[in-house]
């Protein structure tokens, strides 16, 4: 039985709308393979995860050394000593007095950590999150989520949850043009928290950058106002870095574009490329908020995941892989920018460093959503050797997140394929 059978017969995946019709076989930096040899340029990097590249040998190395001496104990069990220098050399690389981690294994499970966090040291149990927003597939974290496309039949949610409008330039919730706003988006959080809510609000939850909402990029006063409103409210900011840490945006982690402190952050996907691995961190007097018997995880803080994290950001530094997605992302931005003049589909381009969105529209004056459009450039994409995304709460956004190690050229094909597939789409898409 071949794979593709054995996925019909025996894998769920009635929540997708298909499997992208590619056998993975392996990977080399920014390349796939597919069993039969084809190769791929991957601009998606596993949802964005594999930012150090596919098979980075010093990161394999470091997993396998780990793996040859122990796979699990139980690192909140007995002390492992992955996971001490991981934590320690987090405390190090993350934002202002971020300190004590809590590890786990998936993005949903670090936000829910992080939720139960906030509660315990606040002594509140409200939360405002932003439309448009994701957080994980779990009770709580869909809870969160701004889109209702992801929540679809699952309600009710957890009570005592709000949402501020999306800090959404191109197609502003509150009707303002960016040069005149005055933020005034990152105004409503105080009224959400004041109308919405019941006296409880414990923490504000927002991604730096949106990823799954469509790559949304806040303006740059945005956290910093937000961040003074939770003072002011006694409330807790919770970034979401799940998607845009680990040097993807052009820094180590997207609140750095905003010179804000968060006062929890969580982390997953590119942690440890590719391993699976979740993680909060938090001030320690926050952290030490916990009492006894509030949280654990059995496989959190996996001794090899935690190798190949470290090695990850042993990587990332060494060579400023940060450095080099912001250089790597503002070129192809801006042949995308110019591409802009020539091409009627292209609404907005937008993102940090590689965490790139294409919106495509219709026409720029309804800015209707594209989003036959967009999903015929993905498939023109795949067939031509390049595997992009799509997001947005419409799918009209095409996201290009690739490996942070892609070169030049790899670029200059992703470019010239989607140049290609949007030119074809004209006449594709009736
Ligand atoms: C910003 C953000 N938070 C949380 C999650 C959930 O992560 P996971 O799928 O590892 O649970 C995602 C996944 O796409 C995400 O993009």
């Amino acid at each position: 039985m071949g794979v593709q059978d054995q996925y019909r017969d025996y894998v769920m995946t009635g929540f997708v709308k298909r499997i992208e019709p590619v056998v993975v076989d392996h990977g080399e930096g920014a390349k796939l393979y597919d069993e039969g040899g084809r190769e791929f340029v991957d601009c998606f990097a596993g949802i964005s995860v594999t930012n150090a590249g596919h098979a980075n040998q010093a990161i394999l190395e470091a997993a396998k050394a780990q793996a040859d001496k122990i796979v699990h104990a139980c690192s909140y069990v007995y002390y492992v000593p992955t996971v001490g220098a991981l934590a320690e050399r987090l405390a190090q690389v993350t934002p202002g007095d971020l300190r004590k981690t809590f590890f786990c294994n998936s993005g949903a499970e670090a936000n829910e950590g992080a939720m139960r966090l906030a509660k315990r040291f606040s002594g509140r149990c409200e939360l405002v999150a932003l439309e448009s927003s994701f957080h994980g597939r779990t009770y709580a974290t869909l809870s969160i989520t701004g889109n209702s496309g992801r929540k679809k039949g699952g309600g009710p949610y957890m009570p005592g949850v709000a949402f501020a409008p999306t800090p959404y330039c191109y197609r502003c919730p509150l009707g303002l043009a960016e040069d005149t706003c005055g933020l005034a988006c990152a105004e409503r959080v105080r009224e959400v928290i004041r109308l919405h809510l019941s006296g409880q609000c414990c923490a504000f939850v927002a991604e730096p950058v949106m990823g799954e909402g469509g790559i949304i990029t806040p303006p740059a006063g945005y956290f910093a106002a937000v961040k003074q409103i939770l003072d002011d409210e006694g409330a807790l900011f919770i970034a979401d870095e799940v998607q845009s840490g680990f040097g993807r945006t052009g820094k180590l982690f997207a609140i750095e574009h905003y010179g804000v402190t968060p006062d929890i952050m969580t982390m997953a996907k590119g942690i440890a490329d590719g391993w699976p691995l979740g993680a909060f961190i938090a001030r320690a007097e926050i952290a030490d908020a916990f009492q006894v018997g509030d949280h654990l995880s059995t496989f959190g803080g996996n001794p090899v995941s935690c190798a190949a994290s470290l090695a990850n950001i042993e990587f990332m530094t060494t060579t400023d892989l940060p450095g080099q997605a912001a250089a790597k992302g503002e070129r192809l931005m801006a042949r995308f920018r110019e591409h802009a003049a020539r091409e009627s589909l292209i609404g907005d381009v937008r993102g940090k460093g590689l965490m790139i969105g294409v919106e495509l529209v219709k026409d720029r004056t309804s800015k209707a959503f594209a989003t036959a459009e967009a999903g015929f450039v993905r498939n023109f994409c795949l067939e031509h050797g390049v595997l992009i995304g799509v997001g947005g709460n419409f799918g009209n956004v095409l996201r290009l997140q690739p490996p942070l190690v892609i070169t030049d050229s790899e670029l200059d094909t992703v470019f010239a394929t989607v140049a290609e597939a949007l030119e074809a789409a004209h006449t594709a898409v009736a």
